[in-house]
């Protein structure tokens, strides 16, 4: 994590000299259930030891905000009452997070804000759902008495990647950024919003991230269209069964899915195919878990990957490279982690291959592409809060 003090000196320099309180939330990682959460499935994330961190104070104006992007130098000020808001990308999450608490009741009068991040940015660790929950977490806290619940909190961020950057995503990295826990992972049913927590200390076994540096940006990106092929097999089959009824891919079986093969085409066809096939992985690998059985995880890992790959087709040339790679050096598990089209492998791997593995992938992987792959060990850590 990020010094307080860095954040601090920022917000103090580029305002009125005065200081504010300061949140953080952090990014996160997927063991495995990937691309389930629009579908009512199952995830099975952790939020990680890096993220955001905003210092905020409210500046007495009625509507104006005041922000500036640290890392990236970039100031901008914008109106509340503006009904198209800022043009900065980055501008926009502190936008509608603020529309978006407005909407659940907090009175967000102007303030000015300064963050910063050490979450790498497009990595496939949810930068942007950290960003919303750490503006929502000060927006809750310096306007709304804290009134607002870590539930509504997860929603006002999805609802902030629908409404106002173009991403129609599922609830997994909100909820993992709010939640997180330090040194679990949590299953959840994206269905009942149930969860729990999963103390994750893989004995002999580590998990480290791999960032092909391939940029990956979900908006207006095929993330909606896969969404979409899943929300159309959907139709089809509550279609052929008006007697059912069919939310999500969660109500589907194997059986109904193949009664509407034809009708809906190979390609949706395919990407229906991977989501039921998730939904029993991530089941498999809670059990396994249980048993302590890491090498029945990371076997369903690379059926995962496989997955996404041919079925889902949301991975790139170099992380099929870097999954190879991995299944070359005997790791237990590999396969694309988060939304896809670039960013992170995520593997488990055992103590004992952890540096050939990482002298490898590096060295084969810079041949090939002239750049070394990012390497992240991933430290499990905890969720939204208010550091002072
Ligand atoms: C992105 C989305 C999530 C989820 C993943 C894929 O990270 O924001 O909601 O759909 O992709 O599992």
């Amino acid at each position: 994590m990020m010094e307080i003090d860095f954040v601090r000196s920022r917000f103090i320099k580029h305002f009125d000299g005065k200081t504010g309180n300061v949140y953080a939330s952090p990014g996160r990682i997927n063991l495995i259930g990937e691309h389930t959460d629009y579908n009512g499935g199952f995830v099975f994330p952790g939020a990680v030891d890096k993220g955001i961190m905003a210092e905020m104070r409210a500046n007495g104006t009625e509507d104006t905000v005041m922000a500036y992007a640290i890392d990236l130098k970039d100031r901008v000020d914008f109106k509340l009452s503006d009904p198209d808001g800022p043009r900065a990308s980055w501008a926009r999450y502190i936008y509608g997070i603020a529309l978006e608490m407005k909407k659940l009741g907090v009175p967000v009068k102007g303030f000015n804000i300064a963050f910063a991040g050490d979450v790498p940015l497009g990595a496939g660790m949810s930068s942007s759902a950290a960003m919303e929950s750490c503006f929502a977490c000060g927006l809750n806290d310096i306007f709304g008495e804290n009134k607002v619940s870590q539930w509504d909190m997860v929603l006002a961020g999805q609802a902030t990647e629908h409404n106002y950057c173009g991403v129609n995503c599922g609830i997994m990295d909100q909820f993992a950024s709010v939640f997180g826990k330090a040194g679990c992972l949590m299953r959840l049913d994206c269905r009942s919003r149930e969860f729990e927590y999963f103390p994750f200390k893989p004995d002999g076994y580590r998990l480290v991230l791999l960032d092909s540096v391939v940029k990956h940006q979900l908006a207006g990106s095929p993330y909606n269209d896969r969404r979409n092929s899943c929300e159309n097999v959907v139709k089809h089959i509550q279609a052929k069964h008006p007697e059912g009824k069919f939310e999500t891919l969660r109500d589907c079986t194997w059986e109904q899915l193949d009664e509407v093969r034809a009708e809906v085409g190979e390609e949706d066809y395919k990407r229906a195919k991977f989501v039921l096939g998730e939904k029993d992985r991530v089941l498999g690998v809670c059990e396994a878990l249980n048993e302590g059985d890491y090498e029945k995880v990371g076997e369903l890992m690379y059926q995962t990957h496989e997955g996404l790959s041919k079925d889902y087709e949301v991975s790139c040339e170099e992380l099929d490279f870097l999954n190879d790679i991995a299944k070359e050096c005997g790791v237990t598990g590999s396969r694309i982690m988060g939304g896809g089209f670039g960013g992170c492998t995520i593997n488990l791997v055992r103590n004992d291959l952890y540096k050939n593995f990482i002298a490898t992938a590096k060295q084969k992987f810079n041949d090939k592409y002239g750049h070394e792959p990012k390497v992240y060990d991933v430290v499990i850590g905890d969720g939204s809060r208010k550091l002072c």
